[in-house]
């Protein structure tokens, strides 16, 4: 692919704990899998940085770690220093970027202390979707809502995948995201992943306001690896979590 207006940009959201970063780690296994020679950047956007284990990688330094080193320059009174930090920003950030065999990675660090650096974030906001850019396939690991994504991360996604658990709670959580993302009109195209759902439960879930793409059940092996920080690249091909995530990206006519 060479257009870079056709740049696919990935994203989870829902309630904390259901499944964002398992789901998006699968997502960005099956892309290397099903286009080698694609270029695929995987974001973890969640400042408790869970995406790092689950794709087995180590990056050396985060996006806000570069915010903060830009700020302090700023705070130290080297304004000259700060303003050629920030022209060097893209530069710093391919730095940050894990060049594995297959994809790429950015991790986005912790998020702001008090105090605004609105400028700069929006700065690295910009310099973000400079370098979406340069990939095909963008997948962004989300904290728990799409506020946050929207605030630090992108502007607008291309495929919104909403995360929930058969709980009431969750998939009112997935509704509510819906909404918020409809009235910024952030996304192409959207639908609802149902995980670890039991089949006797499936006739209770409700979501109501998008296509539930796949319901996902347990997966023992998943969980297992996760307690023993096996990356997701280990699972096997057959297993819930990754049969799951195939279809959710065909029916987004993905794969
Ligand atoms: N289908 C599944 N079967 C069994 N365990 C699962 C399944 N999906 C996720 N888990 C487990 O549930 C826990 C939460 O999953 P995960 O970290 O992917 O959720 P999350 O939405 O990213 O959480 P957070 O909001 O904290 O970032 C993990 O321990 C994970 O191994
Ligand atoms: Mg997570």
């Amino acid at each position: 692919m060479s257009d870079t207006h056709d740049t696919k940009i990935l994203t989870v959201a829902g309630k904390g704990g259901v499944g964002k970063t398992s789901i998006s780690s699968a997502m960005v296994r099956i892309l290397t899998e099903e286009y080698p020679d694609a270029r695929i950047l995987a974001i973890d956007a969640d400042p408790a940085i869970g995406l790092t284990t689950a794709l087995g990688v180590e990056p050396t330094d985060t996006l806000d770690g570069i915010r903060k080193k830009i700020v302090n320059s700023v705070e130290d009174g080297h304004p000259k220093e700060a303003i050629e930090m920030l022209n060097e920003a893209r530069y710093r950030i391919f730095d940050t970027m894990v060049e594995e065999n297959k994809f790429s990675f950015l991790a986005i660090g912790r998020p702001e202390a008090a105090g605004c650096y609105c400028k700069v974030n929006a700065y690295l906001k910009e310099v973000i979707s400079l370098l979406t850019n340069d990939f095909d396939y963008v997948v962004i690991d989300g904290e728990a809502g799409i506020e946050q994504i929207n605030r630090r991360v992108m502007e607008k996604v291309t495929h919104l995948f909403l995360i929930t658990d058969p709980s009431r709670k969750g998939c009112k959580v997935v509704d509510t995201i819906k909404q918020v993302a409809d009235e910024l009109v952030m996304y192409d195209k959207c639908g609802v992943i149902v995980n670890r759902v039991k089949e006797e439960s499936i006739p209770y879930v409700k979501v109501e306001s998008a296509e539930i793409l796949t319901y996902i059940p347990d997966d023992k092996t998943h969980a297992d690896n996760d307690i023993m920080g096996v990356s997701v690249f280990d699972l096997p091909e057959d297993s819930p979590v990754m049969k799951g995530t195939r279809e959710a990206l065909h029916k987004m006519d993905l794969i």
